[in-house]
């Protein structure tokens, strides 16, 4: 039952990934249809992350009054909708439109997905299943570029092929209920209670239910005395405010979306020529992204969180370096050392840039302002995300793939020093230990040492 859970909450995740990595195939044949300038191919590309800022924003206050399985269902519809709408889009203002619909179906679903799951499963398996959902993601852009290579010019059946996990979703989505903790929340105390029985496997009179059911209640009591934005602002929370927000930031501007949106574009810069070698280079980039992420998956709680960090903003730094360097002197084999930069960025990305800010954004915040504090931090990775796809066609046709490269190299080079200076060590310390260090207002980046002097 619990897989079948998270397997569907994971097609929102594949979708989310879909939706990102179609426009990488697609953006050549819209090219060679409509007259796009780069400020409006950056617009176009940027309404998914803007949708999904909205998205994210009014999708986090309805959690409560929708419930998880009705707002997920929403943004399945949302999907459907979306996808339909670009496939059929007579302009690119209708086209965008459409784009900003998927956008904001993803900023919901990307929220509401990893609560469901996380809600729906035991403790001991919560981390593996929430990983499976950032693994999702990964497909879900590697699904795209396939689809991208096999389908070739129809950009309108690219689009139209996202409707079908969107119309999965539904489906899978229809047929399961809400969780014990919204239920409770609900005063559908009753179905909180078979809810809990079926997901265990045991019958309703289970002593274990009743224990499980009690602990929800309890935790639901506390509920009323809401945290403010203010709060987040406390010396309590402002340590973890900041790593939460500035890790998305790093993440974003170390140009991941650079890549994963325009990919044919950037092997187009660096020498490829044709649409089919271009877009069979991308297809590769995307499996190297599923792959570290699986390695990513093995790694993250026996390197731990900082070396992990360090190694992938300093082998960010010098791929991109790489490639900047590259294409700024003109190189004789531009196109197989950009070939091997991209590769390496996106093993260096994957394997801890892409998924450190999640784990940490759900490790970090103390108790009283987790929600807020997560909200915060998704807010963050969408406004990014939405900043670096519009202004790299601008910043592309003005500056040369050097001149962006190095801007993404620097971030990363930041990024060294942020880890350095605030980044804490959370690994094989409990939500608790982190919380207790924060209240002794000591340096959040001295965590695992003070922790483990007493
Ligand atoms: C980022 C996305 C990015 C993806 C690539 C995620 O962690 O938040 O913006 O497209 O990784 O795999």
């Amino acid at each position: 039952m619990i897989y079948f859970v998270a397997s569907v909450a994971a097609i929102a995740g594949l979708l989310f990934g879909y939706d990102e990595g179609i426009i990488a195939g697609a953006l050549g044949p819209l090219r060679a249809e409509f007259q796009i300038g780069p400020l409006a191919e950056g617009l176009m590309t940027a309404t998914v992350p803007l949708g999904a800022l909205v998205g994210a924003a009014c999708g986090g206050g309805l959690t409560g009054s929708w419930g998880r399985r009705r707002l997920l269902l929403g943004a399945a519809l949302l999907f459907v909708i979306g996808a339909l709408g670009c496939a059929l889009a007579p302009n690119v203002l209708l086209l965008s439109l459409g784009r900003f619909v998927l956008g904001s179906a993803i900023g919901i679903a990307a929220l509401v997905a990893p609560l469901y799951i996380s809600e729906m499963s035991p403790a001991h398996q919560r981390g593996s299943l929430v990983s499976i959902y950032q693994l999702a993601i990964t497909l879900g852009i590697f699904g795209a570029y396939l689809v991208g290579f096999v389908i070739g010019d129809s950009w309108r059946g690219l689009f139209a092929t996202a409707m079908v996990p969107g119309l999965l979703l539904f489906v899978g989505v229809s047929r399961l209920t809400d969780t014990p903790r919204w239920l409770v929340l609900a005063g559908r105390r009753a179905e909180a209670q078979e809810v809990i029985a079926h997901l265990g496997g045991i019958g309703t009179n289970d002593p274990r239910v009743a224990a499980e059911l009690g602990a929800i209640e309890q935790a639901a009591r506390g509920e009323g005395n809401e945290a403010t934005w203010r709060d987040l602002f406390s010396p309590l929370a402002k340590p973890a405010l900041i790593v939460g927000t500035g890790l998305f930031l790093l993440q974003q501007l170390s140009g991941i979306n650079a890549v994963i949106y325009f990919a044919p574009t950037v092997f187009g810069e660096a020498g490829f020529d044709g649409a089919r070698a271009q877009l069979l280079a991308t297809v590769g980039i995307g499996a190297v992204n599923v792959l570290m992420t699986l390695v990513a998956m093995g790694l993250i709680d026996r390197i731990g969180r900082r070396k992990l960090l360090f190694i992938g903003f300093a082998g960010a730094a010098l791929s991109l370096g790489l490639i900047a360097f590259a294409a700024g002197t003109g190189a004789q084999n531009l196109q197989w050392l950009a070939l091997t930069g991209l590769v390496l960025y996106i093993a260096s990305f994957a394997v801890a840039l892409g998924p450190l800010p999640w784990v940490m954004m759900s490790e970090i915040f103390p108790l009283s302002v987790r929600g807020l504090g997560m909200g915060a931090a998704s807010l963050a990775n969408w406004g990014f995300n939405f900043l670096v796809v519009l202004t790299f066609p601008i910043l592309l046709d003005s500056l040369g793939l050097a001149g962006v490269f190095s801007i993404y190299a620097l971030v990363c080079v930041v990024g060294l020093v942020f880890t350095a200076r605030y980044v804490p060590e959370t690994s094989g310390l409990t939500l608790e230990e982190i919380e207790a260090h924060l209240k002794k207002g000591r340096p959040f980046h001295t965590l695992a040492a003070a922790t483990k002097a007493g």
